[in-house]
């Protein structure tokens, strides 16, 4: 039977990278003895009040189908946290509620984009967003963020790969994986050539609440952003809540209108009882985020300071988020043999963060979802594979 050119759009590359963290993941299952660190899923519970929220819509029969764009409260709670955080007006009318992040990515790529656009994203980039993008029929474009520089923005990379196709620029701030959150002269850049090529900006900011250096700023609050722009947001991070599959697009009553009609015909909406969970997450949005934003960066102090002293390694500081990239090339390895050697010689599983962007090629992502009695383990596990391999 043949299947449509979608199913090639849809497996990629990044499909492949997740070999190690299934390996670890299934033998974690069968009682060996790994560290997995090679996805971010925060190892905390959901707090409790926020899974009370949904028991009680669940015992009181919040079992059917829902608003579609999202309840009204909730729709409303997470535009009053925009109003405040981008500095203007936002209305629930700019604002749908989506299943997580992901979601969110997708729909606002088969809304803005189709065959014989390009879309311009930052390299390296979150593995999903190739498949995600590619669904729409649209070419994606990489502009490089170099090694050398930090993972930084290259202005002049990002001007010369916007062509007249290009009809949106995508990316990660914070960025997974390299931790890099741009500051205010990065983001006026990415800003200004929006305007001057005409261009949308999907910016997805998952991991705002864990920026470690200073508070995150939103593209989104630029002048002339106000229609472009559109920022993906989501609980899965911020709340430890992963597996609720709840997330949201910000952006122009339009989108936002095209969107539902998009939910309409593939999801039918979330469930009520999830959506009473998340307006209480949204709403407690500081008072949680505060306190695992504290953990994720005493975790950081703690795996940068005990990887900086393993020979031929090099480990970057992220500015936010839960992940660590370590340069590897001292090893004289690949970024691939090194987490799979490691992985069969330690246990410990990490990404081979190529799988990002060849700019990464050469580093390996670490997620630092775990307590800090492992995360030593883990980096006492990598000290002497390192040493060995000296
Ligand atoms: C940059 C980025 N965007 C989106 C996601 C997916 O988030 P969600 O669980 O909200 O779909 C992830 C998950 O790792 C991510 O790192």
């Amino acid at each position: 039977m043949r299947f449509s050119p979608f199913v090639q759009r849809i497996s990629g590359h990044g499909v492949a990278a997740w070999d190690i963290h299934h390996a670890a993941f299934d033998a974690q299952r069968e009682g060996q003895d790994v560290i997995i660190l090679s996805i971010g899923d925060p190892d905390f519970a959901t707090p409790g009040f926020i899974t009370d929220a949904a028991v009680a819509a669940l015992r009181g029969g919040d079992t059917h189908y829902a608003d579609l764009p999202g309840r009204p409260k909730l729709r409303q709670a997470i535009a009053a946290r925009y109003s405040a955080k981008l500095g203007r007006p936002v209305a629930m009318d700019n604002v749908i509620a989506v299943a997580g992040a992901q979601n969110a990515l997708f729909v606002a790529s088969l809304c803005l984009l189709q065959a014989g656009d390009e879309v311009v994203v930052l390299d390296p980039m979150y593995v999903t967003y190739e498949a995600t993008l590619k669904a729409s029929g649209a070419t994606v474009v990489r502009a490089t963020c170099d090694a050398d520089s930090g993972f930084r923005l290259n202005a002049a990379n990002l001007q010369s790969a916007i062509t007249e196709r290009t009809r949106a620029i995508f990316l990660s701030n914070p960025n997974n994986p390299t931790g890099v959150v741009l500051n205010r002269d990065e983001l006026q850049v990415i800003a200004d050539l929006a305007i001057a090529h005409d261009l949308w900006v999907v910016v997805d900011e998952v991991y705002e609440s864990l920026c470690y250096e200073r508070e995150h700023q939103s593209l989104a609050s630029l002048p002339g952003m106000e229609t472009r722009c559109v920022v993906v947001g989501s609980l899965s991070k911020s709340h430890a809540m992963t597996g609720w599959r709840m997330g949201w697009l910000v952006g122009n009553a339009d989108l936002i209108g095209h969107a539902e009609n998009l939910s309409l015909s593939m999801l039918y909406g979330l469930p009520g009882f999830v959506m009473e969970g998340a307006l209480a997450a949204v709403l407690a949005h500081d008072e949680v985020t505060q306190g695992m934003r504290d953990i994720y960066r005493r975790r950081c102090d703690l795996v940068v300071a005990k990887l900086s002293e393993c020979p031929g390694i090099r480990v970057l500081r992220p500015d936010a988020g839960m992940f660590v990239l370590v340069d590897v090339r001292g090893t004289g390895l690949t970024s691939l043999d090194f987490a799979w050697r490691l992985y069969r010689e330690t246990g410990v599983s990490v990404l081979d963060a190529a799988a990002f962007g060849e700019p990464a090629q050469g580093f390996v992502r670490l997620s630092f979802t775990l307590g800090e009695e492992k995360l030593v383990q883990a980096c006492e596990r990598i000290a002497g594979f390192c040493e060995k391999l000296a």
